[in-house]
């Protein structure tokens, strides 16, 4: 496994048209036997610069739509119309813009009440997208994941039961400290990627990032660095301020 790739930027607009440089690089590579493209995204504010920028005439003319599917890291919930909801967040930066994008975003239902029902469904539609053969996990080409100030990643909070779970590829979460419901991609997903770029900006950030990237000893004490995959690549992407501690 190879060690994480740091890449440094002025600030958060430049993270983020590098992010949409990368991802409309990789969207028209083209895929083997026909596959789709296949994306998850993460919510929260970070990268709602990012997905402005993919809606853009820059990069949304570039990008073939209709071969990548796109699907989503984890999600609050809530209706997709509340403020909170991260479908809410992507709908109003990019989807709404994107109509041909739009109709390739498979949303997380997570206001359904049978949780469970929600999260199984879920890790169907990723499998039969994904053409996932039986008895492996569904290998995304590239998820964009987020870090929290206390080192959660995707709705994989410090503490929480989804950071034990092996079972399922889409777990519903219960998170203590918000006292609320999310349902999320769990590591064995994150970690059966080919590609993984966190998005992380901000000072308030930095003192987590440090100790995330470069800890004490080599314990795994954050949900963030649980997340290695088997046979792909991580990279970080970080403003100034969130690297200034490194
Ligand atoms: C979410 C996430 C989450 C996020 C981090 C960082 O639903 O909130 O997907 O994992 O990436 O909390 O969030 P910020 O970018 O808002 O700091």
């Amino acid at each position: 496994m190879p060690a994480p790739a740091i890449r440094v930027f002025k600030d958060l607009d430049e993270l983020s048209r590098e992010a949409a440089t990368e991802f409309s690089s990789l969207a028209s590579r083209g895929q083997p036997e026909g596959k789709p493209f296949c994306v998850a995204l993460s919510g929260g504010h970070t990268p709602k610069r990012f997905y402005e920028f993919l809606a853009t005439p820059e990069f949304a003319t570039k990008i073939p739509w209709d071969r990548v599917q796109l699907f989503q890291v984890d999600e609050r919930c809530v209706p997709p119309g509340d403020g909170q909801s991260n479908y809410r967040m992507m709908r109003e930066a990019m989807l709404s813009h994107l109509p041909a994008a739009d109709k390739h975003f498979h949303r997380m239902i997570a206001e359904r009440p049978d949780r469970d029902g929600a999260a199984a469904d879920y890790a169907a539609d990723l499998r039969t997208t994904l053409r996932t053969p039986a008895h492996e996990w569904p290998r995304l080409d590239l998820i964009f994941l987020g870090m929290g100030d206390d080192g959660h990643t995707a709705s994989l909070f410090p503490g929480s039961a989804a950071l034990e779970e092996r079972q399922r590829a889409v777990y519903p979460n219960w998170v203590e400290k918000l006292g609320m419901w999310r349902l999320t991609l769990t590591l064995p997903v994150l970690n059966a990627a080919s590609r993984v770029i966190f998005l992380v900006a901000g000072e308030e950030k930095a003192e987590r990032l440090r100790d995330v990237l470069h800890p004490a000893n080599d314990a795994a004490r954050f949900p963030a660095q649980l997340v290695q995959p088997l046979e792909g690549t991580v990279a970080w992407y970080l403003d100034q301020a969130a690297a200034q501690q490194l």
